[in-house]
């Protein structure tokens, strides 16, 4: 099949790099030229493990190809998949301007029957109006389909080519047929269904699985006051196959493209139709709340944290990216850096992307793990990055000036601290060796 996927942010490349791979001919698409010489050059503008690798492949094969050139792309193309970026407006709600304009362009480029799906995350009733558009700006045969993306950042690649489920939005069946013979090769597991639920899907899956981890970080927080493990509660909770395991790791609350504006976006879409969604609200707001847990922490080891120099270990939303969207690791850092504090930062790769973000002067960017601690009053794990996880806690402790760990992510067992000196505070387990009676 020939398919030509509009834009090539982490949803579009990693989308079309994997129809690649499975035996379509695929053009990608992007108004931004230096990305597209890039790409054309065998580079990535992200980082995502086995993408790169997986792109040269494909391109060599003459399967992959990158172009600026909109209009002969779809002319030759039987797919057109959307995936632009839906940012979202100070509401709240996604701003739909990259996708209406792709799709103006698309249409007056289309020629003989085309489908247009859209994998970019869209309000309820988007692809109607896409549908609309398109219509009036060709006599050309089309269809519109939703095929919403639930790929993660960081496993994009092998989420994409063993997806847990295809959704395809169609209202018609011959749509609905290729779309699905397109996606057979990756999983049998496809929901066909009409275009407004696929839609739905998308936002109730990422609403449902952000529900969870702040449920979690509420438990947690509970289980600080009375002295419970939460990663033992998640334990216990996940073994009934209702509940499952995944998406209940307390932590610092969650990050990045997704689950911060996916929420806020249906919270938004239920407005529109009078509809409170009071359990989502309070899901956002928890997870507003829930970094601050790090800086309680560090008061009650440390006391006042004025001139107090802080290691932070990990900017990026999660480990396996270099995506600092809505990483807590932002706020905390500019709270610490209000209450007079030196951070000393550390990240294995998403240390540009943060210094664009924040060029503060009283910012100390290290050069690796353990220039960050040298000489620290405490040090805050943010990332549970694999290096993090694996480091030697008594060389940690001998570089310190106080050997005191905030551990947001909860990457150590009760018995490694043990031991050590470290004072410890994990997310909703027990404080080891706290040193609060030493400084009242
Ligand atoms: C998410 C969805 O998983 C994916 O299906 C969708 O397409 C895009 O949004 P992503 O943002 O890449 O993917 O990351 P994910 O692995 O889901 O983690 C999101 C955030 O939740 C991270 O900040 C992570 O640290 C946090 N998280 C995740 C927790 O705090 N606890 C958990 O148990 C799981």
């Amino acid at each position: 099949m020939n398919i030509t996927v509009i834009g090539t942010g982490y949803v579009g490349l990693v989308s079309g790099v994997c129809y690649a791979e499975i035996g379509n001919k695929v053009t990608c698409v992007d108004k931004d030229e230096n990305k597209i010489k890039l790409l054309n050059r065998g580079g990535i503008p992200i980082y995502e493990p086995g993408l790169q690798e997986l792109l040269m492949v494909n391109a060599d094969a003459g399967k992959l190809t990158f172009t600026t050139d909109l209009e002969s792309a779809v002319r030759s193309a039987d797919l057109v998949i959307i995936a632009v970026g839906t940012p979202p407006l100070p509401s709240g709600e996604a701003d739909l301007r990259y996708i209406e304009g792709a799709v103006r362009e698309v249409a007056s480029s289309i020629h003989g029957y085309t489908i247009v799906a859209v994998k970019s995350t869209v309000p309820v009733g988007t692809n109607d109006r896409v549908r609309q558009i398109i219509a009036e700006g060709t006599t050309q045969e089309f269809d519109v389909v939703s095929v919403p993306e639930f790929l993660r950042e960081g496993s994009a690649v092998k989420d994409t080519l063993n997806p847990d489920r295809i959704v395809i939005g169609a209202d018609n069946k011959r749509a609905a047929d290729i779309l699905v013979e397109l996606h057979i090769p990756l999983t049998e597991e496809i929901v066909v269904t009409d275009i407004r639920s696929a839609e739905m899907i998308k936002y109730a899956s990422n609403a449902f699985l952000a529900t969870k981890i702040s449920f979690i970080n509420e438990i947690a927080n509970i289980c600080e006051k009375m002295g419970a493990d939460v990663g033992e509660v998640a334990k216990g909770m996940g073994l009934d196959r209702r509940i499952g395991p995944a998406f209940l790791k307390a932590g610092i609350g969650y990050g990045g493209s997704c689950f911060p504006k996916d929420t806020k976006a249906l919270i938004q879409i239920a407005g529109n139709v009078e509809y409170d969604f009071k359990l989502l609200k309070s899901v956002v707001e928890v997870n507003q709340t829930q970094r601050w847990g790090v800086i309680d922490k560090l008061y009650r080891a440390l006391g006042s944290l004025s001139g107090r120099k802080i290691a932070i270990w990990g900017l990026a939303f999660k480990p396996g990216t270099d995506d600092v969207r809505e990483a807590p690791a932002i706020e905390i850092i500019e709270k610490l850096i209000e209450l007079g504090a030196t951070p000393k930062v550390y990240d294995p790769v998403a240390m540009d992307n943060f210094r664009e973000l924040m060029d503060h002067p009283s910012i100390s960017w290290c050069l690796n793990e353990w220039d960050a601690v040298s000489g620290c009053d405490a040090v805050c794990l943010l990332t549970e990055w694999e290096e993090f996880c694996n480091i030697d806690l008594h060389k940690v402790e001998q570089l310190m000036a106080r050997p005191v760990m905030v551990d947001g992510r909860n990457v150590f067992g009760a018995e490694q601290i043990k031991q050590t000196s470290i004072a410890y505070y994990p997310v909703g387990r027990p404080p080891i060796n706290d040193k609060i009676e030493e400084i009242v």
